[in-house]
């Protein structure tokens, strides 16, 4: 299994932890784990280097803090394990331009960066991705909904090699997270959660007074009782998800509780959830990044087991190719 995360923020918010991280840390238990900061795909829209590097060791502290386990699972950063980009390169040749053009990601983030801005590297980024996951030999990678169209192609990337060179990797399966909640926007429910939109968006190393507000601000509507009906009350049914995310109770339960109340002791109780878990997670964050020589040992150790784990399938992949094997 494999699974990544760009390292593009100060601080993962909720919506990453109910959606994805809270998973891999489950999914670690039983599976034979990889996961990927994955710088590379950062820099694909221009970033200042010390503020990359600052959000590289932000983002491994935390996945420690949530109890990603370096031992259990290996844990890495992806400009550490040159592999990804010796197989990038060999997918982007047998990636057409068209089928590269219809990724629908690049669409919306194309259009952000203005048009003709956008870099090349943003064009390729899910070949990137692809081999990312090829060259594990990945079956299962955990990913949201928004990530289905990479998945395809990164499929259709290995069949197509399988079929040209011969068979070599392993066709993963899409394993898109059901379970995990989806988490919105507190001022825009209709929206996922997103560190765009800061009022909406509770970052986990915020102040807890600050997530507090966040959370007791969150738009609600005018019908006044609570029920979970996404369509006629987002911001209603988002709370409830958010507090069952947090107490792992279903959300029917969760709804049944709050029966005949207001939305002021939901958001009450959404709050304290919400601080009772960002606080000793900041903490603990906080702890792991005073001590920067033992964050550059995890990296430096979950590179090598990353770079031992996928170096027999690129050379298998150069000689398949009529490449000569990297030394
Ligand atoms: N594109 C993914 C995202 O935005 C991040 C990612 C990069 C990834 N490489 C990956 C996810 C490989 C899963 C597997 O969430």
């Amino acid at each position: 299994m494999l699974s990544g995360i760009q390292p593009t923020a100060d601080s993962f918010h909720l919506g990453n932890y109910l959606g994805a991280l809270r998973q891999w840390v489950r999914l670690q238990e039983d599976h034979e784990a990889f996961y990927a900061i994955v710088d590379l795909h950062a820099i694909t829209v221009p970033v200042d280097p010390e503020v990359l590097r600052r959000r590289t060791r932000a983002s491994l502290a935390q996945l420690l803090a949530l109890d990603v386990d370096p031992e259990r699972s290996v844990l890495f950063v992806q400009s550490q394990v040159p592999e990804h980009a010796q197989a990038a390169w060999v997918l982007q040749c047998l990636t057409g331009f068209g089928e590269a053009s219809r990724m629908t990601q690049f669409k919306d983030k194309s259009a952000k960066e203005g048009s003709g801005n956008a870099s090349v590297g943003l064009f390729t980024y899910p070949v990137l991705q692809a081999a990312d996951i090829l060259i594990y030999s990945a079956d299962k990678v955990p990913v949201g909904e928004d990530q289905r169209q990479h998945l395809e192609l990164t499929r259709d990337l290995a069949q197509r090699f399988n079929n040209r060179f011969g068979d070599t990797f392993t066709v993963p399966e899409p394993f898109i997270l059901k379970s995990a909640a989806r988490v919105a926007d507190l001022q825009n429910p209709t929206a996922k959660m997103s560190k765009s939109s800061p009022p909406g968006c509770l970052e986990l190393l915020d102040d807890p007074a600050v997530l507090a507000k966040k959370v007791k601000r969150a738009v609600t509507d005018s019908v006044g009782a609570v029920a979970y009906d996404p369509i006629e009350q987002p911001g209603v049914a988002n709370l409830l998800e958010i507090i069952a995310g947090l107490t792992g109770d279903p959300v029917t339960d969760v709804t049944a509780r709050f029966a005949g109340s207001g939305y002021g002791p939901l958001k009450t109780e959404a709050a304290e959830l919400v601080v009772a878990f960002a606080q000793p997670f900041a903490v603990r964050t906080r702890e792991l990044l005073a001590d920067p020589a033992e964050l550059d040992r995890i990296m430096d150790r979950g590179a090598e087991r990353a770079r031992e784990a996928t170096r027999p399938k690129v050379a298998e992949m150069y000689e398949r190719v009529g490449l000569r094997i990297p030394l």
